[in-house]
């Protein structure tokens, strides 16, 4: 599984100083303030206008999965997850995942991608990981384009952006019907 490969090239060549390699730890609400700025920073105030933020508004985050990436000691990123269900399958939306501008290009942001989706899965009570974002950072990770279309969202959004991680590789294609909540057990 691509999760548990080597880190990549970028995360590998700044491991070899012992200064600016990420980790990652789970956020608390001392982080609120850190987070909502770098949400600004990142996606402007556009961001409450996205599709993502509809679904978001309806089915609140859960934060115990909530993850911060640090530099030496300095909050730099952040990732935040929603359960949700697909076509009575259980999963997460991935997002926003953000790297303040001072901290980009070390690692950090494909390590909380990666962290995040770790965690959840490792739960058992959902099957997949989905996200709206860019196939050139994501699929190297392990995500994968879905059927254009059949993942239904509250708005508008690109379908060749929708990616899929999962460990059922027949997921990603098979995903079909409108983002509705999180199927209580
Ligand atoms: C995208 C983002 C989270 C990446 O954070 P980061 O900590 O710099 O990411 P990493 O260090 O793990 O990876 C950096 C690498 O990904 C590449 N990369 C960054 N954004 C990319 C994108 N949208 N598509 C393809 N590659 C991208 C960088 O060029 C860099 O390549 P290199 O390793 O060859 O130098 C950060 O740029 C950001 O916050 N952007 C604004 C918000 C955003 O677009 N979030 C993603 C929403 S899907």
């Amino acid at each position: 599984m691509t999760l548990d490969t080597a880190p990549s090239a970028a995360a590998a060549a700044v491991s070899a100083s012992p200064l600016r390699v990420p980790t990652v730890r789970p956020a608390t609400s001392a982080d609120d303030a850190f987070i909502e700025e770098l949400q600004a920073i990142a996606f402007g105030p556009g961001r409450f206008s996205k599709t993502a933020y509809r679904i978001r508004e309806r089915f609140p985050i859960d934060p115990s999965l909530s993850l911060v990436a640090e530099v030496d000691g300095t909050a730099c990123g952040s990732v935040w997850m929603t359960p949700i269900s697909i076509g009575g399958i259980n999963g997460w939306m991935l997002g926003p995942l953000a790297t303040h501008p001072n901290f980009r290009k070390l690692g950090a942001g494909k390590l909380l991608a990666r962290e995040v989706t770790k965690r959840a899965l490792a739960r058992g009570d959902g099957q997949f990981v989905m996200l709206v974002g860019d196939r050139d950072y994501y699929c190297p990770l392990g995500w994968e384009p879905t059927a254009l279309g059949n993942i239904e969202f509250p708005g508008p959004v690109d379908p060749t952006r929708v990616l899929v991680f999962a460990e059922d590789k027949s997921l990603a294609t098979a995903l079909s019907g409108p983002i509705a909540a999180w199927i209580q057990g």
